[in-house]
């Protein structure tokens, strides 16, 4: 199933190979990832009351998969905010550019899986939330 949150986000189940054995999900670029994979980072050890993000990108898009635990996402695109809970790993949340992200709420054994389409780019953050409404209004259509 498929979950629109805002114009470039959403929310995915990822297909699941499961046997025996137990359960197995592939990410594949241009396939379940909706682009080429530049990087992978993962957040875990998560210190409690210890939110994280508070910016946008320019142009970044990014694939999340909480592999463990769980967080809130709460998503901005300057005109609708949504809140979504990541706590499980068969499904995956695209974040497109120009969405003002945070992550609340994430449990001490939260594991957060990122997939980027680029490599680490300071240039690319919008770490000024009135920066980031200026932007993401002057840029609407
Ligand atoms: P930060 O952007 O503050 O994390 P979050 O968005 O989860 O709040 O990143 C924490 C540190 O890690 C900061 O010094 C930048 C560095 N970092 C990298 O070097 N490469 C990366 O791909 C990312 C995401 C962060």
């Amino acid at each position: 199933m498929k979950q629109d949150l805002l114009p470039n986000c959403w929310l995915t189940d990822v297909p699941v190979k499961g046997d025996e054995r137990g359960r197995l999900v592939a990410l594949e670029a241009q396939h379940e990832v909706p682009f080429d994979i530049a990087r992978v980072y993962y957040i875990f050890d998560s210190e409690p009351n210890a939110p994280r993000g508070f910016h946008a990108h320019r142009n970044l898009q990014q694939y999340a998969v909480c592999v463990r635990g769980s967080l809130t996402m709460r998503l901005d695109n300057g005109r609708e905010k949504r809140d979504v809970l990541l706590n499980r790993p068969d499904q995956a949340l695209y974040i497109g550019s120009m969405v003002w992200r945070e992550m609340h709420d994430l449990t001490p054994d939260c594991v957060l899986m990122v997939l980027a389409d680029s490599l680490y780019d300071e240039a690319d953050y919008i770490r000024d939330y009135d920066r980031f409404l200026e932007l993401a209004r002057g840029a609407g259509a």
